[in-house]
């Protein structure tokens, strides 16, 4: 039996102001796009704006549906439309707020395991890692590569 250990890094930033510059706009993009979500049934607004490789800035926000699973996540919105309007362009990095009562979570957004699974198949797709910027009031978290949010991910690799 062998046991390895898996090394995530992840960075925290007490506020906005804090951040890269670049990391500060794209975040603002996704704090002001959180007002815009459609959540009438979880009450849960999340934004996400994902910078691309040509310098594009796309938004998304969480669409709901009556019948729950219908919906989908910010994060997903805002890369699938990436991903449609921009198929030759990577995504260099991607920003996700989110309030509650539309005041900014406490505890900094975590993606869901489907948009893991979506932002794992963008770095593949482009081979580039991409950069994760989490809000939080209590701290900004900052992960440099999707690795480090869905370590041992499925990939075409293994197909
Ligand atoms: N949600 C997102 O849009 N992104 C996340 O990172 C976490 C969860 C949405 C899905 C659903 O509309 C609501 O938040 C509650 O789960």
């Amino acid at each position: 039996m062998k046991t390895t250990e898996i090394r995530i890094v992840v960075h925290e930033f007490e506020n906005i102001g804090e951040l890269p510059e670049a990391d500060q706009v794209l975040l603002r993009e996704a704090r002001r796009v959180t007002s815009m979500a459609y959540a009438p049934y979880s009450g849960f607004h999340v934004g996400a704006a994902v910078l691309l490789g040509n310098g594009t800035v796309v938004t998304g926000n969480n669409q709901e549906n009556s019948a729950y699973p219908s919906g989908l996540c910010a994060e997903r919105v805002a890369m699938f439309y990436a991903n449609a309007n921009y198929p030759d362009s990577d995504i260099k990095s991607i920003a996700v707020s989110a309030a509650k009562n539309g005041i900014l979570v406490g505890e900094s957004v975590k993606p869901c395991g489907a948009c893991r699974q979506a932002l794992a198949e963008a770095e593949v797709r482009f081979n580039r890692p991409i950069r994760i910027i989490l809000d939080g009031k209590d701290a900004i978290l900052v992960l440099q590569g999707v690795e480090s949010l869905l370590p041992l991910s499925f990939s075409k690799k293994d197909l």
